[in-house]
């Protein structure tokens, strides 16, 4: 798109081309990072949590109320830990003036409590699902999903953390004090308008609405202290569109250990981590070498302050990163296997498809058994405009990447993932199994792109 388009209005209207996205604006450092709450179980029922999506008001700008969204809250929602074996009951309620769903991104349950378009709640009924927590520790999400206004609705705020640990989890040595030493990180992108609210409907960009003003977990300008230890950061990219790519304001490097479904098997080294919507990573950065006056910060790729740290005089543990942390693997068979599904993403704002269609709520695009492994080839084609990067997310399973473009994935991407970034003309191969049976979606998580239809069903039987 043309230099003209961008500069008009909502940080675009027009095709979203990458090198055209408005930057974000650098963080002041003036307010401390908040971290969302841990969600207790309600009293006396075991493992049993209670949602509410609801409105509200929330004080992001200095004494002004901003109308948003949140889950048990406001704005953005709490934190749910589960544990591995678990067997969780979750009672959704929605207290919004519109349909909405609660899906659990990365989670694989069944596809009846997986919160998908089918999975409809309407103003004010409730409902309780139940499923067992079969996987390992993770970093999962959750947020709505219901036909067409998936993007409005975690626009205004519905999103929340699910952390899952497990056996092996609870023996690595690695940062884990909640809100001290492991601090979770919800990037996104918001346009605020003259009165600051985030007036969606104006702003709504059909290639994928982007912002000019960053907040992470909700708080605009954060800062976050931390004390002189190596300190995990989990990070999601939870905005609509944007893609970030995360380093150090320092050059300094920092190393990866985890993907969206667990641990890497070892910590990979790295300077820059990109993540598309919906990606998560978990990083580890080491402040014990760090002088007290230095400034140091979380910079997107053109160097703008996403989170700036103060690094207080303390000297916390100080603890070796484990150099074995998972034993995941790409078997000889798996390689071996013949793509069985093939999906092509193509077009963009509101002409994206798969496999040249729209969704269909009525029509399964694919069927695939229950515990078999099947491996889907993912192409990106590019239209006349070179394209534009999709990421790609499949719903109730973690999946391993086979192959980019034929070639082994990055180190990085060694790991149980959910989502990925598929480039124009780039072809994708994974290697994946359903858990449970039921009705997923796959779709673009370019949230405009999946409400414009570009998303399939995959019916697991
Ligand atoms: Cu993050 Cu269809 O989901
Ligand atoms: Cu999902
Ligand atoms: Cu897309």
């Amino acid at each position: 798109s043309s230099e003209g388009e961008m500069n008009n209005g909502s940080m675009g209207n027009g095709h979203m081309d990458h090198d055209d996205v408005v930057s974000l604006i650098d963080s002041t450092g003036e307010n401390e990072l908040n971290i969302p709450p841990v969600l207790k179980s309600d009293s006396n029922k075991g493992i049993e949590y209670t949602i509410r999506a609801q409105k509200g008001e929330t004080e992001i700008f200095d004494g002004v109320q901003t109308k948003t969204y949140g889950y048990n809250g406001s704005f953005l929602g709490p934190m749910l830990q589960f544990e591995k074996g678990d067997t969780v009951k979750i009672n959704l309620i929605n207290e919004l003036d519109e349909n909405t769903t609660f899906h659990w991104h990365g989670l694989e349950v069944p596809g009846n409590d997986d919160g998908g378009p089918h999975n409809v709640l309407e103003p004010g009924k409730e409902s309780t699902i139940e499923f067992e927590v079969t996987q390992e520790a993770a970093t999962l999400w959750f947020h709505p999903h219901p036909e067409g206004k998936t993007s409005e609705q975690v626009y205004n705020g519905l999103a929340g953390l699910i952390y899952i640990k497990d056996q092996n989890s609870k023996k690595l040595e690695l940062p884990s004090e909640y809100g001290e030493n492991d601090i979770p990180l919800i990037f996104q992108d918001r346009v605020f308008d003259d009165e600051k609210q985030l007036n969606y409907k104006a702003t709504a960009n059909e290639d994928g609405t982007v912002g000019d003003t960053s907040l992470i977990n909700g708080t605009l300008n954060p800062k976050l202290t931390v004390d002189k230890e190596k300190v995990r950061l989990r990070l999601l990219n939870g905005s609509n569109a944007r893609n970030y790519t995360f380093k150090l304001n320092t050059g300094d490097s920092f190393v990866q250990v985890a993907t969206d479904g667990g641990f890497l098997n070892e910590p990979v080294s790295m300077e820059e981590i990109t993540l598309t919507p919906s990606e998560r990573a978990e990083i580890i950065i080491d402040f014990s070498q760090v002088k007290t006056n230095e400034e140091i910060a979380l910079v997107n790729e053109d160097g703008t302050t996403l989170l700036p740290f103060e690094i207080t005089g303390q000297t916390g543990k100080n603890m070796d990163i484990p150099d074995e942390m998972n034993d995941f693997s790409v078997t000889e068979e798996e390689k071996n296997l013949p793509v069985t599904k093939e999906i092509e993403l193509f077009g963009m704002m509101d002409h994206v498809t798969i496999n040249g269609k729209k969704f269909d709520p009525e029509r399964i695009d694919f069927t695939q058994e229950q515990g078999v492994t099947e491996v889907w080839e993912i192409y990106n084609k590019p239209d006349m405009m070179g394209g534009m990067i999709h990421p790609f997310h499949i719903h109730g399973a973690q999946f391993k990447i086979l192959s980019r473009n034929g070639e082994a994935p990055p180190e990085n991407e060694r790991g149980w993932k959910d989502s990925f970034s598929v480039a124009p003309d780039e072809t994708v191969k994974i290697a994946i199994q359903f858990k449970n049976k039921g009705i997923y979606m796959f779709h673009c998580h370019i949230l405009e792109h999946e409400d414009n239809g570009m998303m399939g069903q995959v019916k697991v039987e």
